[in-house]
């Protein structure tokens, strides 16, 4: 697999530019906004979505202006849905860092979300780019209503996968679609050709969700703690699955263990070991491989281009990724 560093080589003097763009974008003269946001900076992240933008431009085009304010927007967007979810899921590291909320608390934190929020409309707006707001305007209402759906659904503990598929495709799938749709866009693609990288970034979309969701019982590397979803009740799809698996009496035992309220480390290796036994992994990572090959389908028609195969090892970073 190639690594992270790899997948961005073909686009590397292009990322410097939007890393520089990037920074910009955020820029303040509030003392408290800077401090926050150099903190935001010290630990950046894979920066797929950027890497996504220009990648599916290039695939179908010519980079433009047009697609650094995309990868600039979008990651503005990603970053403040972080910030804020890591408060909704009182996640403690992210990145390899404290949270955000751990160190100024909640008020602040939620406000700097919005801060970076605003300063994605503006800068869109400022260089009228009216059709990127469109395709990310959508997928932030969709981000928000997964949240959400994911907060209630969490409650009843009875979700379905049905339900699952639902909450990533809204709250994380979206996203990556509109990287890839604006990405085409920018460099001029037509509506055909648009819509298919749209859908391109929705099933590879819902394959990096899958993933997440296996790397909080397996990932040690992603600056994020192992074990937070399965902490905030949170049922995935490797769980989800052990469960309808499992006999009456041993799906009660595990309900009852979720539904604690300060789980002991021990409390979190029982249910690891619920999901090893039931092979709730092996599960999730075929369905993973189901959605990474229907998104590949859909680039089919660029097979010729000289980014295509770069394209491909992005998918399979996605998917092989242990961070
Ligand atoms: C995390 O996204 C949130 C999800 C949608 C799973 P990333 O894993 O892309 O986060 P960073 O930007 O690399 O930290
Ligand atoms: C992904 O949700 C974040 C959003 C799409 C808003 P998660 O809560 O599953 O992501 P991580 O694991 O904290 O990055
Ligand atoms: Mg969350
Ligand atoms: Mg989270």
């Amino acid at each position: 697999m190639a690594s992270l560093k790899e997948i961005k080589l073909p686009v590397s003097q292009e990322l410097d530019f939007f890393n520089d763009y990037f920074k910009q974008s955020f820029r303040s003269d509030v003392y408290l906004l800077n401090l926050i946001t150099n903190y935001v900076l010290r630990s950046k992240g894979k920066q797929m979505r950027p890497l996504l933008v220009l990648l599916s431009a290039k695939l179908t085009g010519e980079i433009t202006p047009s697609t650094y304010d995309a990868a600039t927007l979008i990651e503005l967007m990603h970053t403040a849905t972080l910030i804020h979810d890591d408060v909704v899921d009182d996640a403690a590291s992210r990145r390899g860092l404290l949270t955000l909320h751990k160190i100024w608390k909640n008020k602040i934190t939620v406000l700097i979300g919005d801060y970076l929020l605003s300063r994605g409309l503006l800068l869109a707006v400022k260089n009228k780019e009216y059709d990127l707001l469109e395709i990310v305007s959508e997928a932030v209402k969709e981000m928000s209503e997964g949240e959400l759906l994911q907060i209630e659904k969490s409650k009843r503990l009875d979700i379905s996968e049905e339900i699952y598929f639902k909450i990533i495709r809204k709250k994380t799938a979206t996203l990556l679609a509109s990287c890839a749709a604006a990405g085409a866009k920018s460099a001029g693609a037509d509506t055909k050709t648009v819509e298919k990288l749209k859908l391109f970034g929705e099933n590879l979309g819902i394959a990096f969700q899958i993933k997440d969701d296996i790397l909080d019982y397996n990932g040690n590397k992603t600056g994020k703690k192992v074990g937070n979803d399965i902490k905030e009740k949170k049922i995935t799809l490797p769980l989800l699955f052990s469960l309808k698996q499992a006999e009456n009496n041993e799906k009660k035992k595990i309900i009852k263990l979720l539904r604690q309220k300060n789980k002991t480390d021990k409390t979190i290796r029982e249910i690891f070991d619920f999901v090893n036994r039931y092979d709730g992994i092996v599960y999730a990572t075929q369905k993973m491989n189901e959605f990474t090959d229907i998104a590949i389908a859909q680039i089919d028609d660029f097979k010729d281009s000289s980014i295509y195969k770069d394209l491909l090892d992005f998918v399979e970073f996605v998917v092989k990724r242990s961070k």
